[in-house]
């Protein structure tokens, strides 16, 4: 392998023209010197991406990429260098033997051979009878022209060989359509096809080459055989490996940064009639980790949505682990009545289907929730005991708000006081979550300093993070005073939670205004937020401090409550020692008393 100077790199750019290869992938139109469109590299609705064809060179105000005519064909194309100089050579004109730049694939003669397969199955579905009859079939389940080219979906004969001996005659070796699964051999000597009367689709890997195929039965008299039979594990086809439709996801994938995940073929092609492009399919068997290593490679953000039959459901839990494990951020969509996509399309519509993947999806807790209640007997003790001990498992490392909310719904499910589920979870965990219930009378002769130091320390938690994430740990519990407090505060950590990478530094306004309801916003103009704008971290401390204190007045009261209704002396003696003995040992408690 030899490099590839640098003047002939400059000739074939000077003779490029940027605007013909990126206006091949973005509509631009002319501001001035420059042409302006929509961002191929991210989601967007008005432009921010700019060509300077004097310069020759592309540049995203939004996302920040950057490059000349190589590295946007790398990046859209998912080529190599080399392979977008020779892209770029050809619409040139510059004549360039580019095979001595590029290392030899050893496998590029078996990926060859595949595709002498593929194309032979595509025109024997657009050219013979038989493939009439397939078509006919495909477009009954919705499949266009338009889309079974799309999917480069193919027809195999019924013959006993055709294939093979096609493909022979052209000079291929029978042992290689044997290495690569598409001829089996019966006798000795004597191969046949392994896909026949099948529809064929072609499996291909990141890089576009065709790696296997898989063929579904479409004829009456099939009904009984397997509906898929797929390509054999071979030297260039390993099943785990690999993620249906994924080089044609890829571009997509990047520009919406996620992905949606399916099970099947027919599902990613679904997706794309909703247009949702940025699909791909584990092909049945359950997800790898490899799988998801790849994945990773492009996005963090998966949806899955399986099938929601049993299986598919058993799968959904299994796929959230392996991606929850690798940090990834999961939503699934559940599509009803165990309807899978594409009966999804045919029972409503591709637009609904669109609509119910991109908005009515669930987070992973959620989902597990769902999941273990659907499958505990509730006249059961054990059942409920390990439900409950499921779902504190999920929660136990969320915000208070999650942990809150899923406290009070397991209480109403299992149709148990929300105390003794908060009491439970405690001890399960060690981590000391405070409800404190407010009582009228108590309400009434609440000093005042607590309730400001409530209502004022929300400025701090809008303005950052950080005294979120401190505020949590040092109180580990939701507590609170008055309830239109507590909702707003619900609504603070909502919005930092809810963000998808959890990178959110700070609210501002606009989006706070939103999750507020007016009486909320009411509320918090004119009794929370300062008129001064600079917060001073000793204030924030201050207010802490002064919510400790109101925590331990609780306390107390709680304790000597208790005392007076124990009912010997004995144990109202116990009891008073205990709560000295705790009243010591606390830190936050000496240091205030
Ligand atoms: P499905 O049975 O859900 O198939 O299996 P599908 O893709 O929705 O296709 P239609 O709508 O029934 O035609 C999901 C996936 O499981 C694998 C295939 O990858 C399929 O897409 N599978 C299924 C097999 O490999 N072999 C089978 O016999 C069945
Ligand atoms: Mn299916």
């Amino acid at each position: 392998m030899s490099r590839i100077n640098e003047e002939t790199i400059n000739e074939i750019l000077s003779k490029t023209d940027i605007l013909e290869v990126i206006g091949e992938k973005v509509t631009l139109s002319k501001q001035g010197k420059s042409y302006f469109g929509l961002c191929p590299f991210h989601n967007e609705k008005t432009p921010s991406f700019s060509v300077e064809p004097e310069r020759k060179i592309f540049n995203c105000f939004s996302c920040g990429e950057k490059g000349n005519a190589i590295t946007f064909l790398q990046k859209t194309k998912n080529l190599s260098f080399i392979e977008a100089i020779e892209d770029l050579a050809e619409r040139a004109n510059v004549n360039i033997d580019f095979t001595k730049f590029k290392k030899e694939n050893p496998n590029s003669r078996l990926y060859n051979i595949n595709n002498d397969a593929l194309n032979f199955y595509k025109l024997y579905l657009s050219n013979t009878k038989q493939g009439v009859t397939a078509k006919n079939y495909l477009n009954k389940r919705g499949l266009t022209s338009e889309i079974i080219n799309q999917f480069n979906l193919g027809l195999s004969p019924g013959d006993f060989d055709l294939l093979t001996k096609t493909l022979t005659a052209k000079g291929i070796l029978v042992s290689d359509l044997y290495d690569l699964g598409l001829a089996k051999q019966s006798k000795v000597e004597s191969f046949y096809d392994l896909f026949r009367d099948r529809i064929i689709i072609p499996i291909k890997d990141e890089k576009g080459n065709t790696v296997a195929f898989s063929g579904r039965t479409y004829l009456d008299k099939d009904k009984d055989s397997p509906k898929y039979i797929n390509s054999p594990q071979t030297k260039i086809f390993t099943k785990s490996n690999i993620l249906y439709n994924l080089n044609n996801a890829l571009n997509h994938i990047k520009q919406n940064n996620r992905v949606v995940l399916f099970e099947g073929y027919l599902d990613v092609i679904a997706a794309y009639r909703a247009n949702i492009k940025e699909s791909v399919a584990s092909m049945g068997t359950s997800l790898t980790k490899e799988q998801v290593k790849l994945i990773k490679k492009y996005t963090n953000n998966i949806v899955i949505c399986y099938d929601g039959d049993p299986a598919g459901i058993e799968a959904t839990s299994r796929a959230i682990n392996l991606f929850t494990n690798e940090k990834m951020q999961i939503k699934i969509v559940m599509l009803p009545d165990r309807l899978d996509p594409d009966d999804y399309i045919t029972k409503y519509s591709a637009e609904k289907l669109n609509h119910f993947i991109n908005d009515k999806w669930i987070d992973g807790i959620e989902f597990q929730y769902r999941k273990n209640n659907m499958d505990i007997d509730f006249s059961k003790m054990l059942d409920i005991e390990r439900f409950k001990k499921t779902v504190f498992d999920l929660i136990k490392n969320t915000s208070n708000t999650i942990i809150e909310s899923y406290i009070r719904r397991l209480a109403e499910d299992v149709k148990i006081s929300q105390e003794s589920i908060r009491q439970d979870f405690q001890q399960y965990t060690k981590r000391n979550i405070r409800n404190i219930t407010h009582k009228k009378s108590r309400e009434m002769d609440i000093d005042n300093k607590f309730i400001v130091a409530e209502r004022k320390i929300l400025n701090y938690f809008l303005q950052n993070f950080k005294y979120v994430e401190d505020f949590n740990t040092e109180f580990q519990g939701m507590f609170y005073i008055t309830d239109i407090v507590r909702d707003i505060r619900i609504a603070i950590e909502d919005i930092y939670f809810s963000n998808d990478e959890n990178k959110l530094q700070s609210i501002d306004f606009k989006h706070f205004e939103e999750a507020l309801s007016n009486e909320q916003m009411q509320f918090f103009q004119s009794k929370v937020k300062y008129n001064k704008i600079e917060l001073k971290d000793q204030e924030y401390l201050d207010f802490k401090e002064v919510l400790n204190s109101y925590l331990t007045e609780i306390q107390i009261e709680k304790w000597n409550e208790e005392i007076s209704v124990a009912p010997t002396i004995q144990e109202k003696i116990k009891l008073a020692e205990y709560r000295d003995l705790k009243l010591k040992e606390d830190k936050r408690w000496t240091k205030k008393k």
